[in-house]
């Protein structure tokens, strides 16, 4: 059975980051997307950049396929990413702006990019990477123009344009309990406090073999989010691999799947299990981190890898 058929059954939705690019080109993409994955992310369609290239001009096209194609064949959508401090039209960043001038177009731009798949998507990244490692809040323009603030902002106008989406704070390095994980609790609880409708946390998981989390302490971190009565969502998985790529290091890599899905199947809080990615040919991991690879379930000829047995495997034994 394919993979999206016993994660479901587990309770467990599987998800993949979509380009549009292959979507559109290659019919091997496009019917491994169709049978594996329940969820797709659009890995860079609904970013301002690409969306919204000047004040007054929308390039829905890219995203609109991806949409199209997950209603096609039953697949949820999750949208990504409304606040974010990288891919932004220069128009934006460059622009000079007064907080009243730009708390306008932010609200514009999440009342008509939310307003427009309403309905259609049932999570949004509502704000993305606010937060450095050392949990510090990060420089970026909005906070630099807006103050603090921007993020209540944010979650309101989302939750306007579509009150039924939840509506996620999503970030990397946060998995396993630690300065950034605790950082960002703190900022979600102080959100929730102010009434802001945020309803779960994002957990990317963009992690490195050879140097992963401690899988229980990412079980604390996901018990403890949870317990505030927030949703997880694993939502950028991907395990990269450093060159040589050998039948070892995959092994280990399915290893780690498992781990990760095992800890967020038992914590009963997790409602997505998304990579960032469907197969090694579209991955953004070669072209990020030279002489890293490999970091995903289907390599480049789309064939399932040894981490795609895996996730059936802890997928089987749930049901
Ligand atoms: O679309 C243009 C194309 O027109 C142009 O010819 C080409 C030349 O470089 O660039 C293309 O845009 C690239 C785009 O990916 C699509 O391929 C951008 O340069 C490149 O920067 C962009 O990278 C994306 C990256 O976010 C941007 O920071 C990656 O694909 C995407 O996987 C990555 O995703 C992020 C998540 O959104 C947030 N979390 C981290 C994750 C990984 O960085």
């Amino acid at each position: 059975m394919a993979l999206r058929h016993l994660a479901a059954q587990a309770g467990l939705p599987l998800g993949a980051a979509v380009a549009a690019e292959p979507l559109r080109r290659d019919p091997a993409y496009r019917a491994l997307l169709a049978r594996e994955f329940g969820m797709v992310t659009c890995e860079n369609a609904m970013k301002w950049g690409p969306i919204h290239p000047a004040l007054r001009t929308w390039a829905f096209r890219d995203a609109d396929a991806i949409v199209r194609f997950a209603t096609r064949h039953a697949m949820a959508v999750r949208g990504h990413t409304l606040v974010w401090h990288s891919q932004q039209p220069r128009w934006l960043e460059h622009g000079s702006w007064s907080r009243p001038a730009l708390t306008r177009v932010l609200r514009a731009h999440i009342a008509t990019l939310v307003g427009r798949y309403r309905g259609r998507i049932g999570a949004w990244d509502v704000v993305n990477e606010a937060v450095n490692d050392d949990g510090t809040p990060r420089p970026t323009f909005w906070r630099r123009v807006l103050g603090p603030k921007y993020l209540d902002l944010a979650f309101h106008a989302a939750h306007r344009a579509d009150p039924k989406a939840r509506l996620f704070y999503n970030d990397y390095n946060a998995e396993a309990l630690g300065e950034k994980s605790d950082a960002i609790l703190r900022l979600v609880d102080g959100m929730r406090h102010r009434g802001v409708p945020v309803h779960g946390i994002g957990l990317q998981a963009h992690l490195l073999l050879g140097d992963l989390p401690d899988f229980k302490s990412v079980a604390a971190n996901i018990t403890r989010i949870a317990a505030r009565g927030l949703t997880v969502q694993i939502t950028e998985l991907d395990i990269r691999i450093r060159r040589p790529v050998t039948a070892a290091k995959l092994r280990a890599q399915a290893d780690a799947y498992l781990a990760l899905a095992e800890t967020c199947l038992a914590s009963g809080a997790c409602t997505a299990f998304v990579t960032w990615g469907a197969t090694d040919k579209s991955s953004w991991v070669p072209g990020f981190f030279k002489g890293y690879d490999d970091a995903l379930l289907f390599d480049r000829a789309c064939r399932p890898k040894p981490a795609a047995r895996s996730l059936a495997e802890v997928f089987n034994r749930q049901v």
